[in-house]
């Protein structure tokens, strides 16, 4: 794993040319037409886009509520609702990656395992990040239901965490796009056993 190192989640700015093989033969502006672009790139493609959606939206959220622009009873339902989906369905997008598409495209494309080592890694260092957002979460949570408790640095907590986590998501999954969407043009969602 140390020859990985520099391509570690919060240094790395995309991929070296060993990993980019794929995407300079399928380059971004070529995907949304390509016969080949099916019903799991597009529908992955969408979970992608709504993960970086709702970061960017809670992260907006907790700055209005530091900044007071909006309160408590407003923020509460809004919030709760929409930051455990989002932990838990990212979790959970983390698990179907990791057992059971990796592996078959870790299989079918040797010069690419590299990469989906370090895409591993990112999730081992996003879930972690998870674990903290949900814990600084329901401490938000509790200190808006109690009158005494320190409600700013409760908001401090979480808003202080929100931007640094969004940057590091879209760095992952900007990633995994360039990795994972070339193989499948390259070789079709049905030969590669994931159509
Ligand atoms: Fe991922
Ligand atoms: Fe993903």
């Amino acid at each position: 794993m140390t020859t990985n190192a520099p391509l570690a989640l919060d240094r790395r700015t995309g991929w070296p040319a060993d990993l980019r093989v794929l995407l300079d033969q399928h380059p971004r502006k070529t995907w949304p037409g390509h016969p080949n672009l099916g019903a799991l790139c597009r529908f992955w493609l969408e979970r992608h886009a709504m993960f970086r959606e709702l970061a960017r939206a809670l992260a907006a959220g907790a700055e209005a509520l530091r900044q007071g622009k909006v309160d408590a009873a407003e923020f509460q339902p809004w919030f709760a609702p929409r930051m455990r989906f989002f932990l838990q369905q990212l979790h959970h997008h983390h698990l179907i990656e990791d057992h059971n598409y990796f592996p078959l495209f870790i299989a079918a494309e040797k010069r690419l395992v590299r990469g989906f080592q370090v895409l591993e890694a990112d999730h081992g260092v996003i879930d972690a990040d998870i674990h903290e957002l949900g814990a600084a979460s329901d401490g938000l949570l509790s200190a808006l239901r109690r009158p005494t408790a320190d409600l700013p640095g409760a908001t401090a907590a979480l808003g202080g965490r929100l931007p640094g986590f969004s940057r590091k998501l879209d760095r992952h999954l900007d990633d995994e796009e360039d990795l994972i969407i070339p193989l499948i043009l390259e070789r079709s969602e049905a030969a590669l056993g994931v159509g």
